[in-house]
């Protein structure tokens, strides 16, 4: 079986994880010294963020240079160290590759930009008009370089130029970054937003629905799976490589239809990602969707919470501990590739805001200049910067020995959080880690998914999980010989009484 059939990640954020030299950044001297901490929790896998050099305009996902490391988070050798301290410990480390763009710091850019007929020119997209496609961050995507006289295509910031795939030397220069980080032994790749690659080349405008445009000609275009294809035969030519894709969009059948063995290992699927809400219906008609449209061997990825998106605790839980618990029972437990966003084990919530001088998030600070220039009033423009600040998420690490690092930065505030509550849901994780390596469900198709009430339940191999979403006791009908295995209830004649949200396993015989 592939190693990730049966992993669990755990994603960092570089700059917020652990400080080792007190500049208030995160750094892989910290991070090193924390992976004791990490494999005593029980995860199998990392995923890092970028942690190449970079201006920091989108937090690292503008590179300037894809093989090396950001000197404010060390140096090769700290890379090194910490590779092999990660290998000590059997954890397998995937890492952040930003393929579509890159910063327009990058060497290859200041070349590009500088004639037309420079040989690198072609290795950015580059036009005498531009066309009506907006950047993901919102605004023209086409920005105006005054060199030449011609404009350059950017997907997001207008300092993140978005790179040529159909350019073949392109494709070989990425060959060679990933054939120099898969030298440094790393696991994987997660690739990010990946279905961006390829584009419609006659750059047709895109259809514009009630004032928004819609975008369709500038993702998930033809050539893509070749592109994958041709990325992973090239990654997997002398070993397993596991690779993940950003794919932005929350249709499985789209997300789907790039994982495969000659594709990508799995694409994130923002299912869980995305909800506003959640309850056992909502759930119950995830899995299922995820059970009918994808195929043998295809597996979804679980996740509520990323750098991208406010933390799940706070989104989907009010902040309370019991129900982020359940939350957490259904990704743990549930089939697919979970991915832990780093903190979560503690419980902690988003960070508050109340002027946009706190954030640093591109996509908060933009929301907010973007609203004031359409007329609106500094408290309205400073609600849709809360409202897109993806700054809430990447609050510095709280571990369970103390303190978070004290930061220069004046954005990071220290998340409140009730020490004894984030003990009990960091003790509650490592249950979970430990019985998970323990039973043999995990790489265990499902034999039932159900819904009854509020009560979600599914069986894998022996294993019978219990899901409840609702408020005060219930009891479940069960009439076979079952052994609570996992969590809290009373096993009763007339069935299992389990309590609010709470999620139980049994070892059910034959
Ligand atoms: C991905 C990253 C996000 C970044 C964007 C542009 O969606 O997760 O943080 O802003 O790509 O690189």
């Amino acid at each position: 079986m592939e190693f990730w059939r049966g992993s669990v990640f755990y994603e960092i954020y570089m700059k917020s994880f652990q400080d080792s030299n007190g500049d208030g950044l995160g750094d892989f001297k910290g991070l090193t010294s924390r992976l004791d901490y990490l494999a005593d929790l029980g995860i199998d896998g990392i995923w890092l963020t970028p942690f190449y050099p970079s201006q920091q305009v989108d937090n690292g996902y503008d590179v300037s240079d894809y093989c090396e490391i950001n000197p404010d988070y060390g140096n090769m050798t700290d890379f090194r160290e910490f590779m092999k301290a990660a290998d000590a410990r059997g954890i397998k480390v995937i890492i952040d590759l930003v393929l579509n763009h890159s910063s327009t710091e990058h060497a290859w850019f200041k070349e590009s930009r500088m004639n037309k007929t420079n040989p690198k020119r072609d290795y950015y997209i580059w036009r005498e008009k531009p066309n009506n496609w907006e950047s993901f961050f919102g605004g023209s995507a086409w920005e105006l370089d005054e060199l030449t006289g011609e404009y350059y295509y950017h997907s997001f910031a207008k300092e993140q130029a978005d790179l040529n795939w159909a350019n073949q030397a392109v494709q070989a220069e990425m060959e060679q970054v990933l054939a120099f980080w898969l030298n440094e032994g790393v696991a994987g790749f997660r690739l990010d937003v990946i279905n961006n690659l390829t584009l419609v080349l006659e750059f047709p405008d895109n259809p514009v629905v009630e004032g928004e445009m819609e975008h369709v000609y500038d993702r998930n275009q033809r050539g893509l799976e070749q592109a994958l294809e041709h990325i992973a035969t090239f990654c997997r030519k002398e070993r397993e490589v596991f690779l993940v894709g950003e794919i932005s969009s929350d249709k499985l059948p789209e997300i789907a239809k790039y994982s495969s063995k000659k594709m990508l290992d799995v694409t994130f699927n923002f299912n869980f990602g995305s909800v506003e809400q959640i309850d056992a219906k909502s759930v119950f008609t995830s899995l299922n969707e995820m059970e009918t449209e994808l195929q043998e061997g295809q597996w979804p990825t679980l996740f509520f919470g990323s750098h991208d998106m406010s933390r799940y605790t706070t989104r989907l839980a009010d902040g309370n501990l019991i129900k982020t618990k359940l939350l957490a029972f259904l990704m743990l437990t549930a089939k697919g590739v979970p991915f832990i966003y780093y903190g979560e084990e503690m419980g902690m919530p988003d960070l508050t805001f109340s002027s946009v001088e706190e954030m640093r998030d591109i996509q908060g600070t933009a929301a907010y200049y973007q609203a004031l220039q359409r007329g609106k009033a500094e408290t309205q423009a400073l609600e849709s910067a809360i409202e897109k600040t993806r700054d809430k998420a990447r609050g510095p690490m709280v571990f369970p020995d103390g303190k978070p690092f004290t930061s220069g930065e004046p954005w990071i505030k220290t998340a409140s959080l009730q020490e004894k509550e984030a003990l009990s849901m960091w003790h509650f994780y490592k249950e979970l880690l430990t019985f998970r390596k323990e039973q043999d469900f995990k790489d265990k198709e499902y034999t039932s998914l159900k819904l009854d009430g509020e009560i979600l339940s599914y069986q894998r191999g022996k294993i019978l999980f219990l899901l409840h979403f609702g408020e005060g006791e219930v009891v479940y009908p069960f009439r076979g010989q079952g052994r609570l295995v996992f969590g809290e209830a009373d096993m009763l004649e007339t069935g299992i009484k389990i309590g609010a949200h709470a999620g139980i396993a049994l070892r059910v015989e034959d």
